[in-house]
């Protein structure tokens, strides 16, 4: 079998580890060949692709970024974009699937090209955020999560020296699973998720109350958090909450914010990009490896149209339609039972 692999979307620590597995498992298990498009759909539609061997995956597990590179290219346009134009080249090429392994918008593109061409696709999950239903974790999201809480443990010391007021800004566009994570892991006294929108004065309230017992509050804020007082007219306009120009993200309102409230003097800290950098937790590898092998397997039960995915300890297979159109948010008793650990 020749198997055409990609990855596409924001790049995740753990891609690499995918590509050997199922590279590995390929070769070693099924005498299959393997060819990587550069840069997810891009190198579909622009027909860029190179043959990989077992020499190029070894030791890859442990590295970060993805050696196919990445973009956000829809394979639905472009000179030689759509299902008939991706089927030619699969024709051309002796390629029998392509796997997509990238997040809600790459699986969405795999599951029309199947739906609607009949391509021959297969999927692995693939989000820092863990914002995919379907899956019960995803990797990258566990190496995200400790990068998020060394962050935060090293804020805690110099948070302490100075008695001021932490706000840490992680990823997380649409769900809160980082902050949810980092933040009990690195016991911050606020956790704010897009979610579960919070008051600036219950903020302040927290705030304070974690002050009144002489501690340095630290607060750990989702990017895609709003305070209810925000509007759209703030995001779009790029305003902050009192109509001033909004420089940075969400961390950037939020400590000017708390320190006129409280008193307290604050400061603001965007984790951005380094969450996603870097080489991968053991689990992540682990996880992702096994992500790798099983999407091989699948393509040789001729498993069209599904995805690789995390149940419980076991890897099994789904309909990419069960990943897509609804995102893994953070339920409300998982809040809740991180709210206990506040103030
Ligand atoms: O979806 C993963 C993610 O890391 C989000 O948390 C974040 O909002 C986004 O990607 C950043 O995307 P980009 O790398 O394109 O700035």
């Amino acid at each position: 079998m020749k198997i055409g692999l990609l990855t596409s979307g924001g790049d995740c620590p753990g891609l690499n580890a995918v590509i050997r597995g199922a590279v590995l498992e390929g070769i070693i298990e099924h005498g299959d060949e393997f060819v990587g498009f550069r840069d997810g759909w891009r190198g579909v539609v622009e027909r860029d692709y190179f043959p990989i061997t077992r020499h190029d995956v070894r030791g890859l597990s442990k590295t970060g970024g993805t050696i196919l590179g990445s973009s956000r290219t829809n394979p639905f346009e472009g000179e030689f974009g759509g299902p008939d134009n991706i089927q030619w080249l699969m024709d051309r090429e002796g390629i029998d699937v392509i796997v997509a392994i990238g997040g809600e918008g790459t699986l969405t593109a795999a599951r029309r090209l199947y739906d609607e061409g009949g391509i021959k696709v297969l999927g692995v999950p693939k989000t820092i955020d863990n914002d995919l239903a379907a899956t019960d974790y995803s990797f990258g999201f566990d190496t995200a999560v400790q990068i998020a809480t060394e962050a935060i443990d090293r804020l805690r010391t110099t948070a302490d020296s100075h008695g001021r007021c932490m706000v840490l800004e992680v990823m997380g566009r649409h769900v809160g699973w980082i902050a949810l994570h980092s933040g009990m892991a690195g016991g911050a006294h606020a956790i704010l998720i897009p979610e579960q929108p919070q008051s600036i004065d219950q903020i302040v309230e927290w705030v304070l109350q974690v002050r009144e017992r002489g501690r340095a509050p630290l607060v750990v804020v989702a990017e895609g958090f709003t305070l209810p007082e925000m509007t759209e007219a703030h995001s779009t306009k790029g305003l902050d909450a009192f109509n001033r120009p909004r420089l940075g993200g969400i961390a950037d309102v939020l400590a000017p914010l708390i320190e006129e409230r409280t008193g307290i003097e604050s400061r603001a800290t965007v984790l951005g990009h380094i969450q996603r950098g870097g080489e991968p937790t053991a689990y992540d590898r682990v996880l992702a490896t096994r992500l790798g092998m099983a999407v091989v397997k699948a393509a040789h039960r001729e498993e069209w149209g599904q995805m690789v995915t995390l149940r419980g300890t076991d890897i099994k297979t789904v309909s990419i339609h069960e990943a897509t159109g609804s995102l893994n948010t953070v339920p409300q008793e998982r809040y809740d039972e991180a709210k206990v650990l506040f103030g």
